[in-house]
């Protein structure tokens, strides 16, 4: 398998400040390139498997509230090693940990709306990108 794409997502909060252009300038600025990428609205069912492994916790049901109330726009990006380093780029899941420089550390408002979604595997990143993007999707 490829390891050197990742899957990310602008979340809805993000969206509706206004970020999005924002947040793809600092992707592009830390040398990513962008191989697909597609403005949707997540559906419940959708956002319910796609966060599956977080079933149960008490976080899962605000969390999937969260991604179902907007649009979001989901990429992949191309860089060597990017799974580690795309994950880098964005700090920490709460902002307030997160390195200054990150996206969450500039751009997050709370460890729920915390801006960005990054695959934390290269199997999760296969498992992520299929919900969104075929193959003939990625140029
Ligand atoms: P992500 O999957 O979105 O890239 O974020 P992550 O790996 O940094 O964090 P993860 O543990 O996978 O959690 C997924 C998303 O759930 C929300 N969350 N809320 N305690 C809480 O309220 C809490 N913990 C996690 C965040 O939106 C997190 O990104
Ligand atoms: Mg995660």
């Amino acid at each position: 398998m490829e390891s050197n794409i990742t899957f990310a997502m602008v979340k809805p909060g993000a969206m509706s400040r206004n970020l999005l252009g924002n947040i793809i300038s600092v992707i592009l600025d830390n040398g990513f390139t962008i191989k697909g990428l597609k403005l949707t609205k997540m559906s419940l069912e959708l956002a319910t498997q796609f966060y599956a492994v977080h079933r149960g916790l008490p976080f899962f049901e605000p969390l999937i509230e969260f991604m179902t109330s907007g649009p979001v726009v989901a990429m992949v990006l191309e860089k060597e090693n990017a799974v580690a380093e795309f994950r880098h780029l964005i700090g920490s899941t709460d902002p307030d940990k997160a390195e200054p420089g990150t996206i969450r550390r500039m751009y997050a408002k709370s460890t729920r709306e915390n801006a960005v979604h990054g695959s934390d595997s290269i199997e999760n990143v296969y498992r992520e990108m299929a919900f969104f993007f075929t193959p003939q999707d990625l140029v």
